[in-house]
This record gives structure tokens, C-alpha cells and sequence, in this order.
């Protein structure tokens, strides 16, 4: 059995930071690593529809953004496929299977559809059925199990949040091959392997990085633009004077910076902690974080910095996005392609799937089987 990843985004918005060292670096990372057999990346266009039904422009929209993402973010066509969820219509097949394998008292229980059931207000009992939540909302991490299984995945990299997803598919995962024999692979979660890189806050410093606080840096912002955020980023709000000991726990610039700096910033970007009154000679964040602690550090320069490690990540990114924006034909071609690609190999599970329920009535050799079963039965 080969090794074998799945993961995706439902397309909402465009991908920010947040994503990025959450789960799309770790992809890209992997798929270069040639550790695994294929890659799977999936746009969850029908998950995204689960709770913007009345939106479906939106997630339309957000198809060609977070492929244009994926694409200048490193992951290669050649070595991943890249598809679109709802032109793999056997995983609603899947899904619809699985659905008498989990019980709505256990979908209840799933701490990341109950919180964001809770986000999303659709939790308040609904009058004129204006609030509540949609069935298929409530039954999405079914789904998720369906994409998981069908491309036979050992491996999900993701952020934490969807930790509950994963046990919830390892669940299906087991009952199904208890029920009806060995037939599904179960897979293996793949986490983030830093702190930072688990849960970014907002530049708000905000528990989440989301669109609708408004606190995300965009993979595709300009420079000037995330400079500008930047600039206006939460840090140690008892950090007044540039004297005083500061907090490194808890300071969204520290948490950054953990995410995203790398041994040799701090080299090549010496020069950020060159002032007029006050210069620091740092070799490693370790330096850095003591410093600020101790007091003279100022807010300023370790921005500055940030600004520097931030566009040194975002500045390929955002020159490929600039060459593939001028390209979309190419861009929806491999979404094409990648769907038809992934659209085979969910059908091989499909059928591994029928036929162990055996629900594969008409199959070659099977039908004459059921006849004669059938024959047999009347013969009497
Ligand atoms: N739920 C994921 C998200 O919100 C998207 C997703 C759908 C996914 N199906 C998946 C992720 C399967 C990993 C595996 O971003």
C-alpha cells in the first residue's frame, strides 16, 4: 500500500498566512519531499455550500483565488493533483453510505461543528426556519470521511481544527471495515510541528485569523499592505516605553516570528536592528525574545523585522500569483484534468465500497450469482 495525502480548503475566501503555515507550506514541503505516492489537494466547493447555500457565487468566486494560492504557493501540477470537490460526484455516493455508519447524537458531540454552529448563529432556534442549521452543514464531517477514504489517504495534513474530523472519519473508517470487511484505509492526521504554526492569531491578536474580524494577512497582499498591518499589530500592551521589559508570550509579533522566521533572517536582515540611539547584534530568535524581555527593545524594530521575514516568505508567492493571474485558462486546465483524475480513483473506491456492502448487483459475474440465488430460493 502506497502513501497516499488528502487535504483541502473550502474556497470562502482568499488563503491567508494562517493557511499557510497551518497546512499549505507542510503540502508543498511533502510533495517535494517524494515520500509519497500521490497527493490529493481538493477545493471544497460542495463543503463550502453547506453553510453558503444562499451564496454559492461566493464559493464560485473563491475556486480560481485559492487555486491561483495553491499554484503560487508551490504546489506543482505535475506532482499534485489539484481538483474541485463537487466534480467528484461519487463522494456524495460515499457519503450518503457512511451516513448510517454515525449518529446524530455523535455528529452533536464533534467539538469543531459544534463551535462553529455556534459562530455562525445557527444554533438560535429559528423562527420562519430563518436560523438552524442546514442538515448538510450538520453532516459535513460525513463527507470530509467520504474525500478522505475515497483517494485511500494514509495521510491529512492539517491545522488543528479539523482534529476532530479526522477521529470522526477514523471512526467511520472502523465500523465500515467492521461491518463489512476489510475495505477502507484508515488514516493518520498530520499536524503542524511548531505551536505558532497550530493556531495563528489574528494581527488583533485574536485567537483565529479569520475574514470577518478582518485581522488576516492575504498570501496575495502587496508589500505595502502587509506592511501596513504590520505596522498596526498587537503586541505587549504593557510594553509603553521602548525601556520597559516586554512579553513575549502572547505578543502576535513574537508568535509570528516563531512561525515564520528561519536561521538565516536574521543575516540578511541585520541591518533591521540598526537604530539611531540603540543596535543589537542577534543570531537566533532565542536572542531576540531575551532582549525584548529584558527592555530596550522597541516595538519598531522588531516589526520592521517581521515586515522583512514576512516579505521574504510572501515575495515569490506573490510574483507567481502575478504571472498566473494572466493565465487563468491554464489554471482552470488543471482543475479540469485534476478533477478527472481524482474522479477515477474515488470511482475505484466507490466500487471497492458497493462491493463490499454488495450492493454491486449488476457487476459482471455477480448478477448470474444473484440469479442463481434467486432461482434457487422459487425452486422450491
Ligand atoms: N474542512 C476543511 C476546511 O475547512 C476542508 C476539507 C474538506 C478537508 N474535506 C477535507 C480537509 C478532507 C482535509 C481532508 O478547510
Amino acid at each position: 500500500m502506497g502513501k497516499i495525502i488528502l487535504t483541502g480548503d473550502r474556497p470562502t475566501g482568499r488563503l491567508h498566512i494562517g493557511h499557510y503555515v497551518g497546512s499549505l507550506r507542510r503540502r508543498v514541503e511533502l510533495q517535494n519531499s517524494g515520500e509519497y505516492d500521490k497527493i490529493f489537494i481538493m477545493i471544497a466547493d460542495a463543503q463550502a455550500l453547506t453553510d453558503n447555500a444562499d451564496n454559492p457565487e461566493k464559493v464560485r468566486q473563491n475556486i480560481i483565488e485559492v487555486a491561483l494560492d495553491y499554484l503560487s504557493a508551490g504546489l506543482d501540477p505535475e506532482k499534485s493533483t489539484l481538483f474541485i470537490q463537487s466534480q467528484v460526484s461519487e463522494l456524495t455516493e460515499l457519503t450518503f453510505f457512511y451516513m448510517n455508519l454515525v449518529t446524530v447524537q455523535r455528529l452533536q458531540r464533534n467539538p469543531t461543528v459544534k463551535q462553529e454552529i455556534q459562530m455562525r448563529g445557527f444554533s438560535d432556534s429559528g423562527e420562519d426556519n430563518k436560523a438552524g442549521t442546514p442538515v448538510g452543514f450538520f453532516c459535513y464531517p460525513i463527507s470530509q470521511a467520504a474525500d478522505i477514504t475515497a483517494f485511500k489517504a494514509t495521510t491529512v495534513p492539517v491545522g488543528e481544527d479539523q482534529a476532530p474530523m479526522l477521529e470522526q472519519t477514523r471512526e467511520i473508517v472502523h465500523k465500515f471495515n467492521t461491518v463489512y470487511g476489510p475495505t477502507l484505509v484508515m488514516p493518520d492526521i498530520l499536524l503542524p510541528d511548531n505551536a505558532a504554526c497550530m493556531r495563528l492569531p489574528g494581527t488583533d491578536g485574536k485567537a483565529k485569523m479569520s475574514k470577518s474580524l478582518g485581522n488576516c494577512i492575504y498570501l496575495s497582499d502587496s508589500a505595502e499592505e502587509v506592511k501596513a498591518k504590520v505596522r498596526s499589530m498587537y503586541t505587549d500592551p504593557g510594553h509603553l516605553q521602548v525601556s520597559d521589559p516586554g512579553k513575549v508570550e502572547g505578543n502576535t509579533v513574537f508568535t509570528y516570528l516563531d512561525a515564520f522566521c528561519k536561521p538565516e533572517h536574521f543575516d540578511k536582515f541585520a541591518s533591521c536592528f540598526v537604530g539611531k540611539k540603540v543596535s543589537f547584534e542577534f543570531h537566533n530568535l532565542e536572542e531576540v525574545k531575551d532582549q525584548y524581555r529584558r527592555g530596550g527593545l522597541g516595538d519598531v524594530m522588531i516589526k520592521n523585522f517581521l515586515n522583512e521575514v514576512l516579505n521574504d516568505t510572501l515575495e515569490p508567492i506573490r510574483k507567481r500569483r502575478k504571472e498566473l493571474e494572466q493565465d487563468i485558462s491554464y489554471v482552470y486546465e488543471v482543475l479540469r484534468k485534476g478533477s478527472e483524475v481524482a474522479r477515477a480513483a474515488a470511482a475505484e473506491t466507490l466500487a471497492d465500497v458497493k462491493r463490499s456492502m454488495r450492493i454491486n448487483y449488476f457487476d459482471q459475474g455477480v448478477l448470474e450469482a444473484l440469479i442463481e440465488e434467486q432461482k434457487a430460493k422459487y425452486s422450491l
